[in-house]
Parts: C-alpha cells; sequence; structure tokens
C-alpha cells in the first residue's frame, strides 16, 4: 500500500511539473513572437518610411567620332562626325571583318560571329545603331542592343550574377552602380581573354591554411 501511495505522488508531481513547463513555455514563446509586448521601438511601424536609393547603370560615352589628327588654333584636337562620311557612302551590307575594310578603318580588330556591320550600325544614320526590328538605338543604349541577342546573359545582368557592381546590396542604406556591357566587352571583339590558373603564393614557414582558406601565421 505504501509503494502504491508513493507511485501515485510521483505520479501526481510530475503532471504538475509537465502543466508548469508548458504554462512558463507558452509564456516565453509569446514574449518572443509578439513584438508588441517588448519595449523600444515597435517594427511594424518604422519611424520614418524607408528610402530607396537608386541603382544607376553607367552609360557609354555617346556617339564615337573620329580624330582627323589635326588641331584646331584652339589646339583641340579636330574629330568628325560618323555621318560626315556615311551620309554620302553607299553602306557596305558584306562587311563583316576588319581584315576587309581597305579604304578606311583600316585595323579594325573584329571577331564577334559572322555577322555584318550593319546588323549593330545604323545603314540609314551611322550615328546611331540598330536593333533587330530596325529601329535606331541611342550609342548610349549600347546595353540593350547586346541585350536583344543574348537574352541569357541580360537576364543573369538583370538578376546581378553577370557584369558586377558597386555600392550597396541593400538598397535603403545607399545607391548601386551597375557596369554596362562595354564597359567589360568590346563590342567587335567581345571574347573575354583567357585567364590561366596559376600556383597560388608560396607558404611562409608556420603558415597555415583554416578550412575556409584565410591564411593565418
Ligand atoms: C573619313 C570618312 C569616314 C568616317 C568619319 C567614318 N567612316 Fe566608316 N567607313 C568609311 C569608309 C571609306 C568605309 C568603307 C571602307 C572599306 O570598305 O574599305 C567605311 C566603312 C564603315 C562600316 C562598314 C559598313 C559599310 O557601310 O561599309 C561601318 C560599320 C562604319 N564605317 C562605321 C563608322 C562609324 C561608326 C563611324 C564613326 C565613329 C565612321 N564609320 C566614321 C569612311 C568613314
Ligand atoms: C555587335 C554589334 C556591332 C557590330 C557587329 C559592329 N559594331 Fe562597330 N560599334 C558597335 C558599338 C556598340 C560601338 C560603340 C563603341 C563604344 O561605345 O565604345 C561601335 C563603334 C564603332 C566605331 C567607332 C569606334 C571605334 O571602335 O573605332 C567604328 C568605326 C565601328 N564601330 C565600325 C564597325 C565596323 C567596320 C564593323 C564591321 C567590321 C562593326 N563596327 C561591327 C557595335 C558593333
Ligand atoms: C545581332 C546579334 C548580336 C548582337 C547585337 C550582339 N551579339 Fe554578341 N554574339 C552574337 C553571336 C551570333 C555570337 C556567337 C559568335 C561565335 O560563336 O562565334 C556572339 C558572341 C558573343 C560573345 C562570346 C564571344 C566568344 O567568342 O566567346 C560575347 C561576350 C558577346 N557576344 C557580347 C556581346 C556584347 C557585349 C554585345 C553588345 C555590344 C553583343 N554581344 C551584341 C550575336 C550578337
Ligand atoms: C564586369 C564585367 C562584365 C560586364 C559588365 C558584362 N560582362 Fe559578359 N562576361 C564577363 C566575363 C568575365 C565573361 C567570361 C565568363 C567566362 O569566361 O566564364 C563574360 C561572358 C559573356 C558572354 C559569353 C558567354 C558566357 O557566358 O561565357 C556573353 C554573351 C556576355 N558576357 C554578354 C554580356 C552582356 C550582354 C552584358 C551586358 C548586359 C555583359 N556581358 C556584361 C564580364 C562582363
Amino acid at each position: 500500500m505504501a509503494g502504491e501511495a508513493r507511485i501515485g505522488k510521483i505520479a501526481f508531481g510530475g503532471v504538475i511539473a509537465l502543466i508548469g513547463v508548458v504554462f512558463v513555455g507558452v509564456l516565453v514563446w509569446t514574449w518572443l513572437a509578439r513584438n508588441d509586448l517588448k519595449p523600444g521601438p515597435k517594427a511594424e511601424e518604422p519611424s520614418t518610411p524607408a528610402v530607396i536609393h537608386p541603382v544607376t547603370i553607367r552609360t557609354p560615352a555617346g556617339i564615337p567620332r573620329v580624330a582627323t589628327g589635326e588641331v584646331d588654333s584652339q589646339g583641340q584636337p579636330v574629330t568628325i562626325a560618323c555621318a560626315t562620311c556615311h551620309d554620302t557612302r553607299q553602306p557596305n551590307y558584306e562587311t563583316r571583318s576588319g581584315t576587309t575594310l581597305k579604304d578606311f578603318h583600316q585595323g579594325l580588330h573584329f571577331a564577334h560571329g559572322n555577322q555584318s556591320c550593319l546588323s549593330c550600325h545604323n545603314a540609314t544614320d551611322y550615328d546611331t545603331l540598330k536593333q533587330a526590328d530596325g529601329r535606331p538605338l541611342e550609342f548610349s543604349q549600347t546595353l540593350m542592343l547586346c541585350a536583344q541577342c543574348h537574352g541569357p546573359q541580360f537576364r543573369d545582368y538583370q538578376n546581378g550574377s553577370h557584369g558586377g557592381m558597386q555600392g550597396h546590396w541593400d538598397l535603403t542604406r545607399g545607391g548601386r552602380t551597375r557596369n554596362t556591357c562595354t564597359d567589360c566587352h568590346d563590342p567587335h571583339h567581345p571574347a573575354y581573354p583567357e585567364v590561366m590558373p596559376v600556383f597560388p603564393p608560396k607558404m611562409v614557414r608556420g603558415e597555415t591554411i583554416t578550412p575556409h582558406g584565410e591564411n593565418h601565421p
């Protein structure tokens, strides 16, 4: 009999303890989960609305000009617009390489598929580029020229995984600057130079490498 009473007491005590633990647990959980119970500013109602800083995409310099090699009376180099010559020249759709250029632009290095120069340059106005649907495009908008033929890279660029950036991830803290395609790729020979992997620098005696690769003396 005495043994049974003891077991009964232990069981009763256990149930009480369990209820106590659950009760305290609920209190703690409520405290952690409900912001409005905590002192200080409330997360739901920021005192000032967050300012979203702009993302700036660098634009190319604009319409290229050709240097004549002469200087004016002010000593400034004389340059002429593309249209100066091309307005009166018959456009040549067959030019697909720099090596066939004999009369002008000699030495232009071109390696960008088997495209005609005039798949990008606008045959009716050489001071502009041309989109696939024939509409003119300003030189400052070169990114959109590249985007129409390189969809996957343009998508990656928009997602931030191609083309790099400087500034802030969190736009509430500051702005961000993005490169344009031609900051890195020459439109006439866009391939990136091959990079040769080399051996890492030699270890100084006593140096170790952590799993993260940082060297510590
Ligand atoms: C001094 C005159 C002159 C100027 C300025 C000039 N070009 Fe040309 N361009 C030529 C000549 C001449 C050819 C043809 C060369 C050949 O086929 O041997 C040519 C060819 C080209 C072609 C190949 C297609 C075609 O119609 O023959 C392109 C594209 C081109 N020029 C773009 C430009 C751009 C862009 C500019 C401005 C940065 C420019 N040119 C400025 C004289 C000029
Ligand atoms: C894939 C598009 C594309 C093709 C194809 C192309 N160009 Fe261009 N070209 C450009 C762009 C974009 C610029 C402006 C470059 C810049 O802003 O620095 C340019 C600039 C030029 C210029 C002036 C600046 C310079 O680099 O001398 C000349 C001249 C020129 N192109 C001639 C040609 C000729 C000739 C061909 C054909 C052999 C050709 N381009 C093919 C996109 C193209
Ligand atoms: C009219 C279509 C067209 C336009 C516009 C165009 N490209 Fe291309 N691009 C191509 C084609 C086609 C190839 C494949 C060439 C090959 O495989 O030989 C290519 C290849 C490339 C490559 C890979 C080169 C290599 O050899 O691996 C790069 C990088 C590139 N383009 C960048 C650009 C940039 C930057 C612009 C804008 C200035 C641009 N492209 C505009 C059609 C285009
Ligand atoms: C910060 C420099 C940078 C900018 C800006 C940039 N690229 Fe690239 N791009 C690269 C590098 C580096 C590679 C070579 C990647 C490799 O070899 O794996 C590359 C490769 C490419 C290729 C070849 C295919 C590939 O994925 O290897 C294409 C096409 C291309 N870029 C198009 C574009 C276009 C279109 C834009 C603009 C929307 C752009 N790039 C902007 C650096 C840049």
